[in-house]
């Protein structure tokens, strides 16, 4: 694949990114549709979030994300809202380069980095722990029901 560049999102990335987000099996669990997702990251944009994108050449722009709320982690550090990479495109790189952009900021907030792992995601448990995260805690029926979110960290330095 081609070299991995990660940069900010811009409005016209919304639209792409919206359509692969729907066909990955976890946000369809979570029954996200088109028109959230794009509302979410448009809204998001205006807040002045931190969005990023990866892209991997001409031919696969924006096919991994990273959405940082920059005091969501108790009004004192950098929360990993979302991480997402294009299926076609995953296990190439594309989520450590993702990760490693959003700690780049993480580090102009504070000395960590938090996120939520949905219990039944092993694949994305094993890509944070891979990558030097920590599970510190789980909240049971946080978002569904029937599924604890697991409370992970990465202390940054
Ligand atoms: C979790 C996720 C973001 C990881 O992104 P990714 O681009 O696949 O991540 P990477 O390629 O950097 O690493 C993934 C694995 O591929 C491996 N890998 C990396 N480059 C590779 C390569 N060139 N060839 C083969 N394997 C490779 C890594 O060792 C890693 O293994 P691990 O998961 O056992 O640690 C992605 O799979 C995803 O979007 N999942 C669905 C959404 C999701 O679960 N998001 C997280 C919760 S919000």
């Amino acid at each position: 694949m081609n070299p991995i560049r990660v940069r900010p999102i811009t409005p016209d990335d919304i639209p792409t990114v919206a359509a692969w987000m729907v066909q990955t099996p976890l946000w369809q669990r979570y029954q996200l549709t088109v028109e959230r997702a794009t509302l979410n990251f448009e809204k998001a944009f205006e807040r002045g979030e931190v969005l990023l994108v990866a892209d991997a050449g001409a031919d696969n722009l924006a096919c991994g994300f990273a959405w940082c709320l920059p005091q969501g982690g108790f009004g004192r550090s950098m929360y990993l809202r979302l991480i997402g990479v294009r299926q076609e495109r995953a296990r190439a790189g594309v989520g450590a380069a993702l990760l490693k952009g959003a700690e780049d900021a993480a580090l102009k907030v504070g000395r960590e980095l938090f996120l939520l792992v949905s219990d039944f995601n092993v694949d994305a448990q094993r890509f944070y722990q891979r990558q030097g995260y920590s599970q510190i805690g789980a909240i049971p029926g946080y978002v569904l029901p029937d599924v604890t979110e697991l409370l992970y960290w990465k202390q940054l330095q």
